[in-house]
């Protein structure tokens, strides 16, 4: 009989209670797969007293989450904690230092010391496995790092954040306050312990610049991520961009070509004809352009229970195989150091939203400071009020380097006519 693969669990939340309850319920099915029993052997959380409607029996609680990589009955450490630093961050080192195979679903803590933690990684020979840490139930990390490994990648467009779609494709279908559906996406437990993590997009560009290093073998570089989030965006622009033919999206793009890399996360225009368009509540999509495979797509439940145990699991079925790697595709010796691309040299067609004083003159200094900046207008329509005051303006431009819309909005910063700053939205291509 082959011996179990014994692990011990750092963080009972959300994701680690459903972890537990999945090695559960498909126990029969999981030993299939991994060829051999994988058991919950001890546990580490804050609150032992509370319920949390699954079985610990027979696991051994520890105090202090470092424990577990000295526990002598641990063969796999499993961080569900989250943080990029102190207790993940601490139980991190100290497994990999102890040489116990880590698997983690903390995308803040790779995005900051992911080289780091994989340089000692493959020092130590030491599995490091993290599925759960980018959109959680979709196999994007393994379909990039194993799938696709034999691509040229030339871009990755994402839906990477389920509380932010959620929101905005709620407030689209039922022209809701944002306040309000965002309290609905916390009750509903896809936002993090701090929204702001979600809303202002860091949660997306941690995700991005994860899946950037695995698509074109650079370097994890969070910090050039250009990161927005979508406080910006109101009702008002939800609905002109319908009436345009496009909906509104926090999108993480990420491309690396002569010009260097370029990361952005952001909220963006998405054709109503476009995959991403399509994708709706807490769904995370991914969209891959790789060469010869052509265009991948994968779309799933990115957040909760159910969703990021699957792909904890699937990092221990993988480590029970005794199927090993480099965590991030290549050693981290191999890896690029890109240069950040310029993003103002970005190519797109962009949406405009400004809120205007009504005066004779006020679209002339407009298309004046477009015109001296050479953006191309597409569309410009005057309809209705704009949030906070003023009568609401929206254009579309033609494509163009995206440092020329910034220019020509920079020209106007000086303007009386303007009654609160302008919106710029890219379009999605
Ligand atoms: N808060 C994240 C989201 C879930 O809304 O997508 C976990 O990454």
């Amino acid at each position: 009989m082959t011996t179990p693969l014994n692990i011990g669990i750092a963080g009972l939340g959300t994701v680690g209670a459903g972890v537990v309850r999945l090695l559960n319920d498909n126990a029969a099915l999981v030993t299939r797969r991994a060829g051999r029993v994988i058991r919950v052997v001890a546990v580490s959380a804050r609150d032992r007293t509370r319920d949390r409607g699954i079985d610990l029996a027979g696991a051994d609680w520890v105090d202090a989450p470092e424990q577990l990589a000295h526990h002598t009955g641990v063969d796999v450490v499993v961080e569900l904690i989250g943080g990029a630093e102190g207790p993940a961050k601490a139980l991190a080192a100290a497994s990999i230092a102890a040489k116990r195979p880590f698997i983690t679903a903390n995308k803040a803590m790779l995005a900051a010391h992911g080289m780091a933690l994989a340089r000692a990684a493959e020092a130590a020979s030491v599995p490091l496995k993290y599925e759960a840490a980018v959109a959680g139930g979709l196999p994007v990390i393994k379909g990039l790092r194993e799938g696709a490994a034999a691509n040229r990648i030339t871009q990755i467009s994402g839906i990477l954040n389920g509380t932010c779609n959620y929101i905005l494709s709620t407030m689209e279908a039922t022209g809701r306050e944002f306040a309000d559906v965002l309290a609905e996406a916390q009750h509903l437990g896809y936002a993090e312990a701090d929204p702001s993590f979600d809303i202002d997009g860091i949660d997306a560009a941690h995700k991005l610049s994860i899946l950037a290093c695995l698509a074109f073998g650079t370097r994890i570089d969070c910090a050039a991520v250009s990161t927005n989030g979508i406080r910006a965006v109101d009702a008002c622009d939800i609905a002109q961009a319908n009436a345009l033919g496009f909906c509104i999206r926090l999108i993480g793009q990420a491309a690396y070509d002569a010009g260097g890399l370029y990361q952005a996360v952001r909220p963006m225009l998405v054709p109503l004809d476009h995959p991403l368009a399509h994708v709706k509540g807490a769904i995370n999509a991914v969209t891959v352009d790789a060469d010869p495979v052509g265009q991948l797509q994968f779309e799933g439940p990115g957040a909760g229970a159910g969703p990021t145990a699957s792909a904890v699991v699937a990092d221990l079925i993988d480590l029970a195989r005794g199927s090993n790697g480099a965590p991030f595709g290549m050693p981290v010796a191999a890896l690029e150091a890109a240069a950040p691309a310029d993003p103002g040299a970005r190519i797109a067609r962009s949406y405009v939203r400004f809120a205007v004083e009504d005066k004779p003159g006020v679209l002339a200094e407009i298309t004046a400071a477009m015109r001296d900046c050479a953006v191309s207008i597409e569309t410009l329509i005057q309809r209705g009020e704009a949030p906070g005051g003023g009568v609401l303006v929206v254009m579309t431009t033609h494509e163009g380097p995206e440092g020329a819309v910034a220019r020509a909005l920079a020209q106007l910063g000086q303007s009386s006519a303007l009654t609160s700053p302008p919106l710029v939205l890219p379009i999605l291509g």
